[in-house]
């Protein structure tokens, strides 16, 4: 088994250093000068269609997340978004002119695949964004798109969600140029950063061992606030989920301009904020919230490309022309860092306790 770990001394790490690789393979074919192409779509899916709902569980939920930001934003549809546990039990309306998509990284999570059969039920049109072909919601769906990451062992879902993520974008992209939302000119400047994905993700040495030396400092306090904005935030929930998966340190990921109500209560040097602040979404107000908690004692620790002197320790990361590239930056330093508290807490990261990698029971 250690030979599969090719030198790596965990899964989970050796599948954040696979993520530049599998982007590119996620991103083959599919990116055309002015258009993103998916051979596996009919033209006629999104006919009549005004509203998306997205349905999953766990990290492919926060992926659902974002892609809520991206669809809107590109798309200029309506999207709602579902826990699929929720979902199933709430008696949800739901119209035909409703595109119904589950995202699962196995294919096979209980609730989701019962929420995906409700949805054809109901008579809604489906799709699966999957990185299991044959499972059963890819069997189920009217439409599927892989999202080719490959075999993923580690229970804490790393290059699944790098992967579901860059298809959720592109399909925000496609939708754009099909209901003539976006601009010719913008979905040639997107797919001009889609292809910068793959080296964005490429984790450097000095990142890791800055990485490694700080995670001494987060092991014990009183928990930790992910904090994050626009689609930072749900990188931020995403964040405080793969750290406790694995670290089993309490933390929540929250909307930085939330915290002013309730949580900022909790600030005090032992409660440890994982703060982004990337430079091209909302970087003022983000800082100001942050400036805030330092304001209040609480141990800071920015992940930023530009300089933040109210931080207690300050992960610089690069310069990027757009937000989706710095936020695919800062998935790598949060895997990362959350790996790095959990190996110093002596704890199996591959095979966290209580947890599992596909829950296909209910
Ligand atoms: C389990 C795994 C998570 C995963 C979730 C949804 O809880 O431990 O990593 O995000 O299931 O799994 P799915 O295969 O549907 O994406």
């Amino acid at each position: 088994l250690s030979a599969q770990k090719e030198g790596f001394r965990f899964f989970m790490e050796k599948e954040i250093y696979e993520q530049s690789r599998v982007l590119a393979d996620t991103l083959l074919g599919r990116l055309r000068d002015e258009s993103i192409y998916f051979e596996e779509l009919d033209n006629n899916l999104f006919e009549g269609i005004n509203e998306i709902k997205l349905c999953a569980c766990g990290t492919s939920y926060h992926a659902a997340l974002v892609a809520s930001y991206l669809f809107e934003r590109h798309s200029k549809i309506r999207v709602s978004v579902e826990i699929a546990s929720e979902f199933r039990y709430r008696e949800p309306f739901l119209t035909a002119d409703t595109l119904f998509i589950v995202i699962s990284q196995s294919g096979e999570t209980a609730d989701t695949l019962e929420s995906l059969k409700m949805a054809k039920r109901s008579g809604l049109k489906t799709m699966v964004i999957c990185n299991v072909d044959n499972s059963s919601m890819v069997r189920l769906a009217d439409a599927s798109i892989l999202t080719r990451a490959g075999i993923e062992k580690g229970v804490a879902s790393t290059k699944a969600f790098a992967t579901q993520v860059c298809v959720l974008w592109m399909l925000s992209l496609f939708l754009g140029g099909a209901r003539k939302t976006l601009a010719t000119e913008e979905i040639k400047r997107q797919i001009h950063l889609l292809r910068a994905l793959p080296s964005t993700v490429n984790v450097e040495n000095v990142l890791h061992e800055q990485l490694r030396r700080l995670s001494k400092r987060y092991l014990h306090g009183h928990g930790f606030f992910f904090i994050g904005r626009d689609v930072f935030y749900p990188l931020a929930l995403e964040g405080a989920l793969k750290l406790k998966e694995i670290s089993y340190l309490h933390a929540e990921g929250y909307p930085s301009g939330e915290m002013k109500h309730g949580p900022i209560a909790l600030a005090d040097p032992e409660l440890f904020t994982i703060a982004l602040l990337p430079q091209h979404m909302l970087y003022d107000k983000t800082k100001s919230n942050i400036e805030e908690l330092s304001a209040r004692d609480s141990t800071i620790c920015s992940i930023s490309p530009l300089d933040f002197d109210k931080a207690d320790d300050h992960i610089r990361t690069h310069l990027h022309e757009d937000y989706m590239l710095e936020f695919f930056e800062m998935m790598v330093v949060l895997q990362l860092l959350s790996m790095e508290i959990a190996i110093r807490l002596g704890n199996d990261v591959d095979m966290p306790r209580n947890l599992a990698k596909s829950v296909t029971v209910e």
